[in-house]
């Protein structure tokens, strides 16, 4: 128990794998924490949807996954006027999107395709904003470089700056910007956001885990049906060792 806990510490703190020149942070999500999944859920409704579309995912099939009823759907998910059986469209333009953020934000449904790798890039790119007074939104991203996205969650966050040291010949532990590494990030006391550290990680989490369910909504009912396979094959192995075991006794 010390032990996993030590190694959760470690993932934590150490960025594991590495996606070209960054290295990303492992994202522990489970997609079958229902509670996990809703609390996503609610993230994206409040600081997501203004912008970004899932236009694979219906309100209504959300709900059901979820397990929401029609009126919490209509009542706590859906801004706007839309209906339950509608997809979760934007009500921004693709024009406007893009003349505001020179790109429009893109369609988040398949974001994270259960690849390997993709649900660790959403986790970290959410946490690794960094001010940047030579960005137009006055925002850098490690993991996407010059994005065009504004760190919509420093309310939460608090507004991260990040440190840098000169670029050695072993690379960078966070990711490299011109002859320099980012060494680190900071939130001073007096910028601080509405969570503690711990708290919005565990929110990014959240809102990971959400949008790797909404890239493959199937997962979560394979994934149950699998451990049934399991058990109904495990039960006829057993049986038919029981049966060959009746038949060769006469035998011997
Ligand atoms: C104010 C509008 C806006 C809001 C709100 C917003 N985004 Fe974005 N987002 C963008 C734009 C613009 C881009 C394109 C960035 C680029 O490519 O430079 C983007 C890109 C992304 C990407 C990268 C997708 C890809 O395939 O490259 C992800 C992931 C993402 N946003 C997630 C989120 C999440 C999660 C939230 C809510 C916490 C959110 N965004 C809120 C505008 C927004």
């Amino acid at each position: 128990m010390l032990k996993s806990r030590f190694f959760a510490l470690l993932l934590a703190l150490v960025p594991v794998s590495a996606l070209g020149s960054v290295n990303l942070l492992d994202a522990p999500i489970d997609v079958h924490d229902r509670a996990s999944l809703q609390r996503g859920l609610g993230l994206y409704m409040n600081f997501c949807a203004a912008c970004h579309s899932l236009q694979f995912m219906r309100y209504s099939r959300v709900g059901e996954d979820l397990g929401l009823t029609v009126e919490q759907v209509e009542q706590l998910i859906i801004k706007g006027d839309a209906k339950i059986g509608e997809p979760m469209i934007t009500g921004m333009a693709k024009a406007d999107g893009t003349a505001w953020f020179s790109k429009a934000p893109p369609d988040l449904s398949t974001t994270v395709r259960g690849k390997k790798g993709q649900e660790d890039w959403v986790y970290t790119f959410l946490r690794s904003f960094y001010v940047d007074e030579s960005r137009p939104m006055g925002w850098n991203n490690t993991v996407l470089a010059g994005a065009s996205m504004p760190n919509v969650l420093w309310e939460l966050q608090g507004i991260q700056r990040a440190t840098f040291e000169p670029a050695g010949e072993d690379g960078c532990a966070i990711a490299r910007v011109g002859d320099n590494c980012i060494s680190g990030f900071v939130v001073q006391p007096h910028e601080a956001g509405r969570l503690s550290p711990a708290e919005f990680d565990r929110a990014i989490l959240d809102l990971t885990a959400f949008l790797t369910y909404v890239a493959e909504p199937a997962r979560l009912q394979r994934e149950t049906l699998g451990v049934w396979v399991i058990l109904f094959l495990s039960f006829f192995t057993l049986l038919a060792w029981l049966l060959k075991r009746e038949y060769w006794k006469d035998v011997h």
